[in-house]
């Protein structure tokens, strides 16, 4: 865990208002130099600063985009940060406001469990008839792990195409790090539940393989988002029955039996659209974070729009960029001092820039 020291009291004890007439200054006198990031996720008092937002393959592409910017203030987790530091070049800094923002799911996946699940799965049909995929939310030494191994990265808005370059190249899949999303890919993508197994970093890698995962098609990490883990199949008829003509749409981190049950699923950038372009009066259950659920509720006010569940499903780790280390790193910046500066080793970026590279490749 990255320690984050605590802010000091000109930040901790100023009031909102005070907050936010110091970024807007801050961000004024920073000009073209400097580009705030927002994911999705963020809360309205962060998402308003924001030059941009988007889903992770969309901030992934307008990190790369933005070749003028010294600095890129990243307000999502630290896994897009340090996406976004080793798609740019040298003289651009990527800066997380808090150093603590981080994903559950990125964290259950190490490079040592990694390594031993690939030793396992090839020793023996051998490394080419396999290829690792990570998700986005994994650690950059995953996606220089799948780097070196000739495979590649994947969002939520893009895997279909991704599982489509693995399969007609006819290799079986090690998916990491979310079991649901590779499993709902898996499965519209048209392979059979029973082709796919799962790879539990905590087992013995005998036992993982006595259970299946060297016969299967995908192998699925046994990783998922505690988030995303508390919509239930429950909540999917509760909403129906409360709720007369809903239309249900699920982030496909939710598990399988939810997104069985959704009428659409897809990234929070497919949320988005699918809810705005919709027409008035039409009612929405939504299976995803609370502060995006939220946002749709107050922008589409022709429409009814609420959570799939009734349990607040929100993501603390992102939370915690708010707006006073948001302050506080632009304040920094203004007085010549950078902090929070994510850089990931070259040797590390170096392979998983090919992994980034390989999905930019497939899916421009
Ligand atoms: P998106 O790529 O859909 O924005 O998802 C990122 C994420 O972390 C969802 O939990
Ligand atoms: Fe990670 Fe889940 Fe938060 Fe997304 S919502 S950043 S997967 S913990």
């Amino acid at each position: 865990m990255t320690l984050q020291a605590p802010l000091a009291p000109e930040y901790r004890e100023t009031t909102p208002e005070e907050i936010a007439a110091r970024i807007a200054k801050a961000k004024e006198a920073l000009g073209s130099d400097l580009v705030i990031l927002g994911h999705h996720y963020q809360a309205d008092d962060v998402v308003r600063w924001a030059d941009f937002t988007g889903d992770s393959f969309k901030l992934a592409r307008l990190a790369e985009e933005r070749p003028d910017a010294k600095y890129i203030v990243f307000c999502g987790v630290h896994f897009m940060a340090e996406s976004a530091d080793i798609l740019t070049p040298d003289h651009q800094t990527v800066i997380l406001p808090d150093l603590t923002a981080g994903c559950s799911m990125a964290d259950m996946a190490n490079l040592d469990q990694t390594e031993v699940a690939w030793e396992a799965l090839t020793a023996k049909d051998g490394e080419d008839a396999w290829v690792p995929i990570t998700y986005m939310n994994s650690s950059a030494a995953i996606k220089a792990f799948v780097g070196r191994h000739g495979g590649t990265v994947c969002t939520s808005s893009n895997a279909e195409t991704v599982y489509r370059w693995a399969m007609d190249a006819g290799r079986r899949i090690l998916f990491l790090p979310d079991e649901h999303l590779g499993r709902n890919v898996g499965f519209a993508m048209g392979i059979p539940l029973d082709d796919m197994a799962i790879w539990d970093p905590r087992a013995l890698a005998s036992e993982n393989l006595e259970a299946g995962a060297d016969r299967a098609k995908v192998v699925l990490w046994k990783g998922f988002c505690s988030v995303h883990a508390r919509f239930l199949p429950d909540h999917c008829d509760q909403r129906r029955k409360e709720i007369p003509g809903v239309k249900i749409i699920a982030h496909p981190e939710c598990s399988f039996e939810v997104v069985a049950k959704a009428d659409l699923w897809g990234s929070t950038e497919k949320i988005i659209r699918e809810v705005t372009g919709a027409p008035a009066g039409s009612a929405w259950a939504v299976g995803t974070e609370i502060n995006l659920v939220q946002r749709l509720a107050a922008q589409n006010p022709d429409k009814k729009v609420v959570s799939l569940s009734g349990i607040a499903c929100l993501c603390s780790t992102m939370y915690r960029i708010d707006p006073r280390h948001l302050l506080w790193s632009l304040e920094s910046l203004v007085q010549g001092e950078i902090v929070n500066a994510i850089h990931v080793e070259e040797e590390t970026a170096h392979w998983a820039r090919k992994a980034l590279e390989k999905m930019l490749e497939l899916v421009p």
